[in-house]
């Protein structure tokens, strides 16, 4: 797989206010799903059902990973971001992202993921701005990711350039 290392780099601090601390808030209405509109939630709750998660990147075709290694990877994460929709009284998983860190200067981006019935809308855009938000209020400067290259485009869209002084990208994987 061929994948794009692509950064953030952006002056503005965001101010206290900006930085949402609640776990939990309304975030969009209007958005259309199948036949009708609904709302979708944002939180930042790591304690996710991970087999909803597991559902939601079946969703999109990824690669299954074992679930404990997943969570192992959320709880380790400096943040992470959820949407979901409201079915019935039941939080039903739709999008989701997360975001490593050394708590200093650079952070990276995994698992962006939205829904393919919700794709379109937006909501891409703004679990990756809700990171980059968070990231800048923690003065985090050099935010990366990875991008399967079908998807370039969507991040540079959102401010993300591909790697600006050449490759100096370098991956190691067991053979
Ligand atoms: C990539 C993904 C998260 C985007 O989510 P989304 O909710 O559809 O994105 P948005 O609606 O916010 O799209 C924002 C803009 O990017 C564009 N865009 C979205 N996906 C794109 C893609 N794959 N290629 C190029 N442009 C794309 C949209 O058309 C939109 O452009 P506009 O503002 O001119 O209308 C979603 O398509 C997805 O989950 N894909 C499968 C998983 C994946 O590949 N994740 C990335 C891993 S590196």
């Amino acid at each position: 797989m061929t994948l794009w290392t692509l950064f953030f780099k952006n002056s503005k601090i965001l101010s206290e206010s900006d930085s949402a601390q609640s776990k939990e808030l309304v975030l969009i209405n209007n958005i259309q799903y199948k036949d009708k509109l609904v709302e979708i939630y944002l939180s930042t709750d790591k304690n996710i059902n991970l087999n909803d998660l597991e559902k939601l990147c079946d969703s999109v075709g990824w690669i299954r990973r074992p679930l404990r290694k997943v969570k192992t990877a959320i709880n380790n994460s400096f943040l992470i971001v959820s949407l979901f929709q409201n079915i019935d009284g039941n939080k039903c998983l739709v999008g989701f992202a997360r975001a490593t860190s050394d708590y200093a200067f650079n952070a990276t981006i995994w698992d962006v993921v939205v829904h393919p019935d919700l794709q379109g809308q937006g909501l891409g855009s703004i679990l990756v701005y809700e990171i980059i938000k968070k990231l800048r209020y923690h003065e985090i400067s050099t935010i990366t990711l990875f991008a399967d290259p079908d998807v370039v485009m969507f991040y540079k869209n959102l401010g993300f350039i591909p790697d600006p002084n050449g490759i100096r990208g370098m991956f190691w994987y067991p053979k």
